[in-house]
């Protein structure tokens, strides 16, 4: 059986062009032209067909949010949204912090509709202590590890793990394994719950300084400086953060960087209304840490729009500002939050969703040229259908999307996964 994506426009890294694209249900593009003929057709007219998207930042919650989401369902949701891969968070009951949680989720990811990966956790439990053993969970192929909800506090045990990571090497293709930081320094954000700001004293909510995610930053620049290691930085927020990573990059700093859309798009004066879909780790930020992030997608200083889908029940998030856990959904919205917010070339902005993010996590099967002979992990979306984000209908079992209501421009029409096509028409298959 074959699939054909007819008359879209193809966009990956090597450029543009019109062309149909057959693929086969053993998972690889047969052919890439004009006029091509195969079983079942998708249509993309008006759409753009590119290699599917990578997230480097979903929380799936599951072993032990499995309320919030499982694996199946947050990888439904990941696929609604255009995504062929996905890395998990480690923040999970129990941990990722061993071999064991690794193969659970792993195996469980295995029939999913998209590709699942894990991140472990830095230190054992994600409590700052000890370091997790890296080296049986790279034996399973983890290439990204994170205490993300957290970031590591303490220098030396940082200092520690980016050189106990420099020495090891992904066992499938010698790639280097990467450290991923969740910045904030938690003796200055302790207490907060959004922003320090005009906004946070307005409320009498407690605020987290923009300076508790920086100096944490520009430690880990240091870090990275006295090294040699690699260090990606999570959902940066702020324009401090964003200018600093800009100067350790020129200075040829082996750094990477993802940015949320919430980021690009919410201040947070979304916040007066102390709507908990607002509340978020790192906070909403000012309307000029905004703009900084957006120049940092632009510039390319920031390399990978990264969703930090983050379920959370109902009851939860119906607590009080202060009492509810902080996160938002995003896999389904982060194409169309991109697309209306950010004034950058689309090659650029499904660069930053597809093939920079599949080379951060070493993903060789993500993020290619759409070309013979490559996996057939694809995306097809409509840049320019609008729509209105519903309250109901997610794929993920959550709700607690920031954007409910909000109408934003460009869709996701099909998603192909290894040659089968798991959303058809915005609906998944299965
Ligand atoms: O808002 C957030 N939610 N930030 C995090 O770092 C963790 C995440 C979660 O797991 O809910």
């Amino acid at each position: 059986m074959t699939v054909l994506i007819r008359g879209g426009t193809i966009i990956d890294a090597t450029g543009e062009r019109a062309a149909d694209v057959l693929v086969s249900d053993d998972g690889t593009i047969i052919e890439v032209g004009p006029d091509l003929r195969g079983d079942t057709v998708l249509d993309a007219t008006g759409c753009v067909v590119s290699p599917g998207f990578v997230d480097l930042h979903t929380h799936l919650r599951e072993p032990g949010g499995e309320d919030a989401e499982t694996i199946e369902s947050g990888a439904r949701a990941a696929a609604k949204g255009g995504f062929t891969a996905v890395v998990a968070m480690p923040n999970t009951d129990p941990t990722v912090d061993h071999a064991a949680v690794v193969a659970e989720v792993l195996e469980r990811g295995r029939t999913a509709p998209c590709d699942v990966h894990t991140s472990g956790a830095i230190t054992v439990g994600r409590r700052g202590d000890d370091l997790a053993p890296m080296g049986e969970m790279i034996a399973l192929g983890v290439r990204i590890f994170t205490d993300d909800g957290n970031g590591v506090q303490d220098d030396r045990l940082m200092r520690r793990a980016l050189e106990y990571a420099s020495s090891l090497r992904a066992p499938s293709d010698g790639g280097p394994i990467v450290l991923a930081q969740h910045c904030e320094v938690t003796s200055l954000s302790a207490g907060g719950h959004m922003h320090e700001g005009e906004w946070s004293s307005r409320l009498g909510v407690g605020g987290q300084p923009a300076e508790a995610e920086e100096l944490m930053v520009m430690r880990d620049i240091a870090l990275s400086q006295l090294t040699g290691s690699r260090v990606h930085f999570q959902h940066l927020s702020t324009a401090g953060s964003v200018a600093m990573v800009r100067a350790a990059k020129a200075g040829g700093l082996p750094i990477t960087a993802e940015a949320a859309p919430h980021h690009f798009s919410l201040t947070h004066e979304a916040c007066a209304t102390y709507d908990t879909r607002f509340k978020v780790h790192p906070p909403l930020r000012t309307t000029s840490d905004v703009e900084a992030v957006r120049q940092g997608l632009a510039d390319g200083t920031i390399d990978a729009i990264a969703t930090d889908h983050a379920p959370h029940v109902v009851e939860t998030k119906e607590r009080p500002f202060d009492q509810a856990p902080p996160g938002m959904i995003g896999l389904e919205t982060a194409l169309a939050v991109a697309l209306t917010e950010l004034d950058m070339p689309v090659a650029d902005i499904v660069g930053a969703l597809s093939w920079r993010p599949a080379a951060i996590a070493g993903l060789d099967a993500h993020g290619g040229p759409v070309e013979t002979l490559r996996p057939a992990n694809l995306t097809v979306f409509d840049p320019e259908a609008r729509w209105k984000v519903p309250e109901r209908g997610w794929a993920s079992r959550s709700n607690n999307s920031p954007f409910v209501g909000r109408e934003l421009r460009g869709q996701v029409r099909h998603t192909v996964l290894h040659g089968e096509p798991v959303v058809i028409q915005g609906e998944a298959q299965r």
